[in-house]
């Protein structure tokens, strides 16, 4: 695809891995969202891929619409752990209203990474994972043989997403680190809302979190608890290298 920006949020892997593989059929640069400031401008062709987050999208997501250029036509990638409640049209019904046309809307299934209440078992998650490519090569060969897909217009979740949005921000005061944080920084790094900070030899959590839960997957040393108990798993998307989530590629 010409002068194609695949734009993408991911927190532990999937929707990046989502990405790879659209880079690999088409070509084109990789953007991670919440390092990119322009308008999209510069790019003929764009392809989001982006979890899906309360029946709804992250929020860098939800500030690129508004940011994008008016006019903008993009193709979008959705993924998911377990229920979409109607997430595609809420995305479409943003898109436009953000001025932008819509060529296609696309969702597949990939390993839940919302495990703070209840986490997939291995076999599960594997499975999931084994299957992974079949979908993936499906969408992308819909999306190169111009196989268009909009979602048909029908009843969104937008009251939970909103209602949940306004809650992620709990989320990280949720969270704490125990005795095993050595302090790397990792988790101050990897944060897209800069939300963590190590001050006076202290990891603190601050009241921005948009509760992507990176820092809580990907910390090396599995240090950072929810609600002080230690008892939920972790996941990071084995087929992509852990240090290129974030990353431009
Ligand atoms: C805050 C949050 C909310 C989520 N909400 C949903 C949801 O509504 N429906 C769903 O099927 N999966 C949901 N998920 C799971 C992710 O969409 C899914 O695991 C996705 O593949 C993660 O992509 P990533 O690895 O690129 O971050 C949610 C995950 C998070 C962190």
């Amino acid at each position: 695809m010409k002068n194609l920006a695949i734009f993408y949020f991911s927190s532990t892997g999937n929707s990046l891995y989502i990405a790879k593989k659209a880079k690999e059929k088409f070509d084109g640069k990789i953007l991670y969202v919440p390092s990119y400031k322009d308008n999209g401008s510069e790019f003929e062709n764009i392809i989001i891929v982006t979890p899906i987050y309360s029946f709804g999208m992250p929020l860098p997501i939800l500030n690129l619409l508004s940011n994008f250029e008016k006019g903008k036509e993009i193709i979008v990638i959705q993924n998911y752990g377990g229920m979409i409640g109607g997430a595609d049209r809420l995305f479409y019904e943003y898109a436009i209203k953000n001025g932008l046309k819509v060529k296609g809307i696309y969702t597949l299934k990939m390993p839940e990474n919302f495990t703070l209440v209840m986490s997939p078992p291995p076999f599960y998650k594997n499975m999931i994972l084994k299957s992974a490519d079949r979908r993936i090569d499906k969408v992308l060969n819909a999306i190169s043989s111009s196989n268009f897909k909009l979602p048909k217009k029908r009843k969104t979740k937008e009251q939970t997403y909103l209602k949940n949005m306004s809650n992620w921000h709990i989320i990280g005061q949720r969270f704490s680190v125990n005795e095993k944080c050595i302090k790397c920084k990792k988790c101050v790094n990897l944060c897209p809302v800069k939300n963590i900070e190590l001050k006076d030899g202290k990891i603190n959590f601050g009241d921005k979190c948009i509760a992507c839960l990176g820092c809580f997957h990907r910390c090396p040393q599995k240090a950072i608890i929810y609600k002080n108990k230690d008892n939920k798993k972790r996941y990071i998307n084995p087929f992509v290298n852990e240090s290129d989530i974030g990353k431009d590629l």
